[in-house]
């Protein structure tokens, strides 16, 4: 039987995987949340939206005859992990997870591990600073409770409605990013503390290794706990996988 496999992305390894099957003659489609207003161009077919949890995916899988399943979303992706999980495995689909590797502390560092955002903000409990809250804009209201701080938001699009922080300032633009340009704004903004998910890749790297080498602190989110799946680092992995 010829794959229909179906890509669950928004990350940039799902988008190196559409390059690489693009030049196959494997039939498959990618799937965006839709969070951004601009997603990037893609070599293969695309779909946008949410399936309807788990009931609504093995809906999905079923009526467009889905062979495969990789789940290629953000390692803070845990709901729409969670529900390929169940649906897979209800319907013996297999499912292979296309992760990246978490980041390690090394030497340099200077690193609170926490294990949620929510335990972040409360970590922000302390005398007013300037800090670069490098989280997405889907839970900064998490850190409403701790007006006190002067803010630096990157985001990939502008938020639709006002952000409740007293003091913020917004940087739109999207990566992958440079150290160089990194280490600049953090020095620009004076920027003391830095609150970053442990996403791992390069392209959000970069504002880790100016911090390191400006010897700023960072509180460092911990990713979420997901169930045992197969697992590969390598989207060229999934060829072998699909044959
Ligand atoms: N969380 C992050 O830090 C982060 C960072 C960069 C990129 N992203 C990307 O942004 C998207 C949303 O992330 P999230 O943290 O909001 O996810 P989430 O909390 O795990 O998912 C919430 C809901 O969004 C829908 N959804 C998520 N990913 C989808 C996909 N690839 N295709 C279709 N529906 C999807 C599903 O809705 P239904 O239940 O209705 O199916 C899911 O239950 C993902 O594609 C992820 O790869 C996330």
């Amino acid at each position: 039987m010829q794959p229909n496999l179906l890509i669950l992305g928004g990350t940039a390894e799902a988008s190196t995987l559409a390059q690489i099957i693009s030049k196959t003659e494997i039939k498959a489609r990618l799937s965006y949340a839709g969070r951004v207003d601009r997603p990037r161009p893609q070599p293969i077919e695309k779909r946008i939206g949410g399936f309807g949890g788990v009931d609504g995916l093995i809906g999905y899988l079923k009526a467009e005859q889905i062979t495969h399943v990789v789940d290629a979303t953000h390692p803070f992706a845990a709901q729409m992990s969670l529900n390929a999980v169940d649906a897979c495995r209800k319907l013996e689909i297999p499912l292979l997870a296309l992760t990246r590797p978490a980041w390690t502390q090394t030497q340099g560092d200077i690193w609170n591990c926490v294990q949620d955002l929510k335990s972040a903000a409360q970590s922000l409990k302390q005398p007013a600073r300037r800090v670069m809250l490098a989280i997405g804009r889907q839970h900064l209201p998490l850190f409403y409770s701790q007006p006190q701080h002067t803010y630096l938001l990157r985001l990939v699009d502008a938020p639709q409605t006002p952000l409740d922080f007293p003091q913020h300032i917004l940087h739109i633009s999207r990566g992958p990013f440079t150290k160089a340009a990194d280490t600049a704004m953090l020095r620009a903004h004076n920027i003391d503390l830095i609150v970053a998910k442990n996403s791992g890749g390069k392209g959000a790297y970069a504002k880790i290794e100016a911090a390191r080498d400006l010897g700023l602190p960072v509180v460092m989110v911990s990713r979420p706990h997901l169930p045992d799946r197969p697992e590969t680092h390598q989207p060229e992995a999934v060829l072998d996988w699909l044959v």
